[in-house]
């Protein structure tokens, strides 16, 4: 299948987890792709974040798969990094489909014990880093007068969430960056949705269940749990959302929150 043949995608925090499926699954489909990350250690939240080789191997993994791709390491709260991205995006592949705006931190910390240092940090990556990308890349697409928006939120941007709050304010923030985005960009064409994962099998997943000093399955196990039997979901279930939240088969959905919950906020 190539639904994206011809087309362009933008992703950030594509060097692992669910923006490396989500950049290989465009790819197989015929699109083109840039990869925004880091790609360096934060001291906060302390767990593994993408690398330099993750970044590497994707460029080959994407070129395996028959498309083209170009990287780059950035910080999304990096304007100038940011701006040089998407200008080097066009400036290669002529244009921007997709903004998958995915690139995002995660933390447990009760409110009260919370440093200011690491709520700014959540803001600053999760909420402000989004919109610094949609930005830049927003006047591209309203040239193209077309383009497709989807923020990673997560099921703590529909839901209430303890030790997370500051996380859970974060996602609430892209469900409310989504539907404002819907609202001002429908008459240039383009559409904005969100994807609200339940737990992904993914680096953040491992790192947080660390720092826990826990397995990943203790901590799925802890919580309210799936409705479905699964401790988690893959990141090529969220890859698949987004295909369908951007392809032509979605054409009329916007400022749309899609879940792949598995059922937790239906129990
Ligand atoms: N893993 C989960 O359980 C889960 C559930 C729901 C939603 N989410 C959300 O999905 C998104 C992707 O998560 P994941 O599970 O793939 O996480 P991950 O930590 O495995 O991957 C995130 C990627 O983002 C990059 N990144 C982090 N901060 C960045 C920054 N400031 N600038 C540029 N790149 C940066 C990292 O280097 C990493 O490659 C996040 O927004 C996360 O909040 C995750």
């Amino acid at each position: 299948m190539t639904r994206f043949h011809g087309q362009v995608a933008f992703i950030t925090g594509a060097a692992h987890g669910q923006g490396r499926a989500t950049a290989l699954a465009f790819a197989r489909e015929g699109a083109r792709v840039a990869a925004f990350d880091v790609a360096r250690p934060l001291a906060y939240p302390g767990y593994t974040m993408g690398s330099p080789d993750d970044l590497t191997g994707l460029e080959a993994a994407v070129r395996d798969v028959g498309s083209e791709a170009i990287t780059f390491a950035g910080d999304v709260r990096d304007d100038a990094a940011v701006t040089a991205a998407v200008e080097a995006t066009v400036a290669r592949f002529g244009r921007i489909d997709v903004l998958f705006n995915n690139a995002g931190i995660c933390a447990y910390g009760l409110a009260h014990e919370l440093t200011e240092e690491a709520w700014d940090a959540m803001m600053d990556i999760n909420v402000k880093g989004a919109w610094l990308v949609a930005r830049r890349v927003i006047p591209v697409m309203i040239a193209q007068r077309a383009g497709v928006i989807i923020n990673n939120s997560s099921i703590a941007g529909l839901r209430g969430m303890g030790r997370l709050s500051h996380y859970a304010a974060s996602k609430w923030a892209l469900t409310g960056l989504t539907k404002s985005w819907a609202i001002e960009l429908a008459p240039h064409g383009i559409r904005v949705n969100s994807v609200h994962p339940t737990g992904v099998n993914t680096p953040m997943n491992d790192g947080l269940a660390a720092l826990e000093g826990l397995t990943p399955r203790e901590v799925a196990e802890r919580s309210a749990g799936n409705l479905l039997p699964v401790p988690w979901v893959e990141p090529e279930d969220v890859a698949a959302a987004v295909l369908f939240l951007c392809s032509a088969e979605s054409r009329y959905v916007t400022g749309t929150q899609y879940v792949i919950d598995a059922g937790l906020l239906t129990r």
